[in-house]
């Protein structure tokens, strides 16, 4: 962990790696990929295994290693007095819990999903058509200011440190990305915000906040809330990708969590990250119909433009998360009716699998590939699709953020740079200069 240097003219050494392709600077716990065999593992549970049999309260539950110390309040109405009980329960993180902890953490979380006015002000200040994850960007940043408790700048280093500040920051976000996301779709739709309900499942009060019209008993369909939840479940975690990096950079100087998270959201908004969903829908709907795919792929071929959704820096195999998305866009076609351009992304796969450019180069569908589709299906519009992958990907950032903090290598990360630009010059005054 030294930066090698001996002597007064030599500067050490220094490895040229851009886009960070073969530098690891962080040791995790948190999650698995192995590209070439197309695995992907949190905390050692196959991604499938998780799909198919767990939710996402779990899993971010599961991936969010630390000691968690909840604070909650629990009211009792004994004889028309009602007092405030405070109780803490700490909670080993890490493993998937127990049913208890599970209540625990779930009541946690919605005991935080209230979101300052302040924040929803921000949001509805907004131009009418902007683009929802500058919103969140804005959003997220904006927590910070309404919760400087984790600010060493504010607070100072004790209570920055402080498990229980942490932890509570934890349950914050987790907490009100819904209620933000929420806000900032019926901004969209002209529709005013929605409390959230403490009534139902982490997935099921984020579509009862999005459709309820502030029917308290409205029940989103369970069907469809089951497939979100998987959805959150495939695009919770997935190691150094480019916001989660940006998470653990942002950290490593210091700043608050909120900061850190709206800086990973703004990387996520990218089209060569979270953003590849939005660029698949109007990719797939720019093709139109299976017959004009030859045409798409020899412009492809000719470098003139990327497949949107294919592609992946770890993985030169099926990306797994593809996998179960794929066959979950046929359980959600079978609920709200099968959208036409299922045919067009499946065709447009089996011709891209087959052809020597994307062989060669070992490019498979990634996660982005079929998850608008479903996104679509279920009546999101295609600039709301990176949302649903901030939304669940919260644990993952919030989890290499705790471990950064907890890990006694952390260092703020600084990289170095070649310099390949001019040696040593002088100032020359404006009318002599040519
Ligand atoms: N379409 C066409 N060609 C591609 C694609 C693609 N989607 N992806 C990579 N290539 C080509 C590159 O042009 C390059 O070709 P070359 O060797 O002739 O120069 C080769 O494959 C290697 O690609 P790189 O860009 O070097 O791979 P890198 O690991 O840097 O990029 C990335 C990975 C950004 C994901 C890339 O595959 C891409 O742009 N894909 C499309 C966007 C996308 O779907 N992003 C979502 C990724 S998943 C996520 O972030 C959640």
């Amino acid at each position: 962990f030294k930066k090698i240097s001996i002597g007064k003219n030599d500067k050490g050494l220094k490895l040229y790696d851009p886009g960070y392709l073969n530098t690891a600077p962080v040791r995790s716990t948190i999650s698995y990929i192995d590209g070439d065999e197309g695995i992907l593992r949190y905390r050692g549970y196959p991604i499938e295994e998780l799909a198919q049999k767990s939710t996402y309260m779990e899993v971010a539950y599961l991936i969010i290693l630390c000691l968690y110390t909840i604070l909650f309040m629990k009211t009792f109405f004994v004889k028309f007095i009602s007092f405030i009980r405070l109780i803490h329960v700490s909670v080993v993180y890490g493993n998937l819990p127990s049913e208890n902890q599970l209540l625990d953490w779930e009541f946690a979380v919605s005991q935080h999903s209230a979101v300052p006015q302040g924040v929803l002000d921000i949001i509805h200040s907004m131009p009418h058509d902007a683009h929802p994850m500058g919103v969140l960007v804005n959003a997220m940043s904006a927590l910070s200011v309404h919760h400087p408790d984790a600010n060493p700048a504010l607070r100072g280093l004790d209570v920055y440190n402080s498990k229980q500040v942490r932890d509570k920051q934890i349950a914050r976000i987790i907490g009100k990305i819904t209620t933000i996301a929420a806000a900032i779709y019926l901004r969209m739709a002209g529709r005013p915000p929605v409390l959230p309900s403490n009534q139902l499942s982490y997935t099921e009060n984020f579509l009862y906040m999005l459709d309820s019209l502030g029917n308290r008993s409205y029940k989103p369909n369970p069907r469809l809330s089951r497939a979100l939840d998987i959805i959150f479940i495939l695009h919770a975690e997935h190691e150094m990708n480019c916001s989660t990096s940006a998470v653990r950079h942002l950290a490593s100087s210091g700043v608050d969590v909120y900061t850190a998270v709206a800086g990973a959201v703004g990387a996520l908004y990218g089209p060569l990250h979270g953003g590849a969903n939005e660029a698949v829908l109007k990719m797939l709907s720019e093709i139109g119909t299976v017959d004009k795919i030859p045409e798409f792929i020899e412009g492809v071929k000719a470098k003139k433009r990327k497949l949107s959704g294919f592609g992946h820096r770890v993985y030169k195999n099926y990306d797994p998360r593809a996998k179960v998305l794929k066959r979950l866009a046929e359980e959600v076609f079978s609920i709200v009716g099968r959208d036409p351009l299922i045919e067009v992304a499946v065709a447009l796969e089996k011709v891209a699998l087959s052809d020597e450019f994307f062989i060669r180069r070992k490019l498979y569908p990634n996660v982005d590939f079929y998850s608008g589709l479903i996104y679509r299906a279920m009546g999101f519009p295609p600039e709301y699709f990176t949302i649903l992958f901030a939304i669940p990907r919260m644990a993952g950032y919030l989890a290499h953020w705790r471990e950064s903090l907890d890990d006694p290598d952390t260092k703020i990360m600084r990289p170095q740079q070649v310099y390949v630009g001019e040696w040593l010059r002088h100032y020359a005054p404006i009318k002599e200069r040519t």
